[in-house]
């Protein structure tokens, strides 16, 4: 974990100005600076940032956050790599990885990590303008020098030691630690890739982690990637997505393909907005990681059964992660072709169409389960259902739930409120994911009295002093964020910044409620700290009342039944008084 005095430190340093600036041109508009929102598509600008809160909001569709979460909004960068991305811009240094604890020894060596893989893939770049065979294996497979260089392609010789041109120690332990040689069992060390091809994987920073190599002739296996290192989980990373970044975020879809070729084909014939994941199953950090970057996720895996299953599989994933307003479709290449043949033999134009057509994803799961039963006897309407109810108890946006409901029971030959019976609607906590993308699409804040009193108390810290409502188990989730942050403020002292807040705030259940606080604290300014005593005063006993109303309206129900204990009788006749 990265300790939370470093954030603070780092966000005392980092000015959100400067970090959105490089990426989205700001204007002055007064105390804070706006510009049209990176998020969503918009004319007029509605996304401001501001400076003394250092904290940007987006009232058209609502996406907000510190510098920190801009990064991983808008770069596509893990927590902890954006952290480290601005700790490098401001000269301070990370202390603590927060994937695992490290010593510093370990960090010394992530470092020579990085160092070998540098290294090594100059080296390999060096040896494809070498090789006649491989340049001639790449030219056959369509592809330009200039595509090759871009993904900074390679090639491993055929040597059982090449990489000692590569290194000055080939005995080095971050060579093995890198992955890129192995240790025999009788002591002799020899390079993992030999006679392949190279495609070089990036993080989103565009550093090397890892490697995956092809035969370029026949031979097994086909594809040979770098082992799980401290720098490579492949269940986290994406390849081709630092180089599919902007084209990402200018067409708002990102397409997931399967292969090393599929990504680096597309991108040559124009289509620069797919990535690949790594020789593994979709995960849900890779689902959570794309739809922060694009409101359209496409998934084109090959036409083979194979293809089929891992799209499936990766249905299964999407459920609990999609929100409202995210649109995710699978496009099903047909059985012989793979993204990468079907550019080469059809064209760009042909392939964008075809994915513009793809499944939507509940039409999907919805064919699917009903290509598996018969939905024309009773049985299989059963079965259909059975296996139906997992899958939509795990979906957390409420519309898409619901319309599969619809959807499910029309073809089951059920009303809705039968299909209830067979499938509960559970309400099942938001996984983190979910809660994060279902707030960034709502709209304009919500002024309710928490929120009034939430918004108040970030403007007028002190004002947390007053904070005097009684907060209990069955008091809504905004009451009881705000007593939090009443309760936090105090503890500070009254003295936070209110990215420092939101910071630590990250990944509660409460982090939207705090967030669209402050989004209506952006417009507060006007008023001065009377006014905003007085209003918060207004709110704190508008939620009094509104306990006292629905504590005796419950008691009144009690009563009605004949159940008042004499201390609740009591209770009852005093709250008329
Ligand atoms: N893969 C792997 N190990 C293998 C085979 C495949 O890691 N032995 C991964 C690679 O990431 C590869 C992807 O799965 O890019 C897709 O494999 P496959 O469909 O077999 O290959 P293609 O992408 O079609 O490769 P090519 O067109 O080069 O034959
Ligand atoms: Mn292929």
């Amino acid at each position: 974990m990265i300790p939370q005095d470093f954030i603070q430190q780092l966000l005392g340093r980092v000015d959100i100005v400067d970090v959105i600036d490089r990426h989205v041109k700001l204007k002055k508009a007064g105390q804070n600076f706006s510009a049209c929102c990176p998020f969503h598509n918009e004319k007029t600008p509605s996304f401001s940032v501001s400076p003394t809160k250092q904290f940007y909001h987006c009232f058209g569709c609502g996406a907000h956050g510190t510098a920190i979460s801009f990064l991983m909004e808008y770069s596509g960068l893990g927590f902890v790599e954006a952290v480290k991305e601005l700790a490098e811009g401001v000269g301070l240094n990370v202390p603590d990885d927060g994937r695992r604890e490290r010593t510093a020894e370990q960090d010394q060596a992530a470092l020579s990590l990085g160092d070998v893989l540098n290294k090594s893939l100059a080296f390999y770049r060096r040896e494809l303008k070498r090789s006649q065979q491989a340049i001639d294996y790449l030219k056959g497979r369509g592809l330009s020098g200039e595509i090759a260089a871009k993904f900074g392609l390679g090639y491993a010789p055929d040597d059982w030691q090449g990489l000692r041109a590569a290194v000055e120690d080939y005995s080095s332990a971050a060579l093995k630690d890198a992955g890129l040689v192995i240790d025999s069992e009788e002591g002799r060390r020899y390079d993992r890739f030999r006679g392949r091809v190279m495609f070089p994987i990036l993080d989103a920073r565009g550093n090397v982690i890892g490697f995956g190599g092809r035969v370029t002739g026949v031979g097994e296996p086909k594809y040979l990637n770098s082992p799980e290192t401290p720098l490579f989980e492949k269940g986290r990373e994406l390849y081709g997505l630092y180089h599919a970044r902007r084209a990402i975020r200018d067409l708002k879809q990102v397409i997931v393909v399967e292969g090393y070729m599929d990504v680096v084909a597309l991108a040559q014939h124009g289509v620069e907005n797919a990535v690949a994941t790594l020789g593994t199953a979709t995960t849900p950090v890779h689902v959570e990681k794309l739809l922060r970057l694009a409101d359209n996720l496409v998934f084109c895996f090959d036409g083979d059964k194979a293809g089929r299953k891992a799209a499936w599989r990766a249905l299964e994933v999407v459920l609990p992660v999609v929100a409202d307003g995210k649109s995710v479709s699978f496009l099903f290449l047909p059985a012989e072709d793979d993204p990468d043949s079907f550019v080469r033999s059809k064209g760009a134009d042909a392939f964008l169409a075809a994915a513009a057509n793809a499944k939507p994803l509940s039409a999907y799961l919805v064919s699917e389960l009903a290509e598996r039963n018969d939905l024309k006897s009773d049985e299989g309407r059963v079965r259909f259902l059975s296996e139906a109810a997992p899958l939509i108890r795990q979906i957390q946006a409420p519309g898409l739930s619901l319309l599969l409901r619809k959807r499910l029971a029309e073809l089951a030959g059920m009303t809705s409120e039968e299909l209830l019976q067979v499938i509960p609607a559970e309400r099942t906590a938001p996984s983190p994911g979910s809660a994060r993308h279902a707030s960034a699409r709502r709209s304009a804040p919500v002024r309710t009295s928490e929120n009034r009193i939430a918004a108040l108390m970030l403007n007028w810290p002190r004002l947390a002093a007053n904070f005097d409502v009684t907060v209990g188990p069955e008091s809504s989730g905004a009451l009881r964020a705000a007593a939090e942050l009443a309760a936090f403020l105090r503890d500070c002292d009254f003295e936070c910044s209110q990215a420092l807040i939101l910071e630590s705030f990250r990944g509660r259940p409460d982090d939207a409620f705090i967030a669209e606080a402050l989004a209506s604290s952006m417009t507060d300014v006007v008023l001065d700290e009377p006014a905003a005593a007085a209003e918060f005063a207004d709110c704190l006993e508008k939620l009094k009342s509104d306990q006292r109303r629905a504590r005796r309206n419950a008691l009144a129900m009690r009563a009605a039944e004949g159940q008042l204990t004499e201390a609740e009788s009591r209770e009852y006749r005093a709250l008329f008084s």
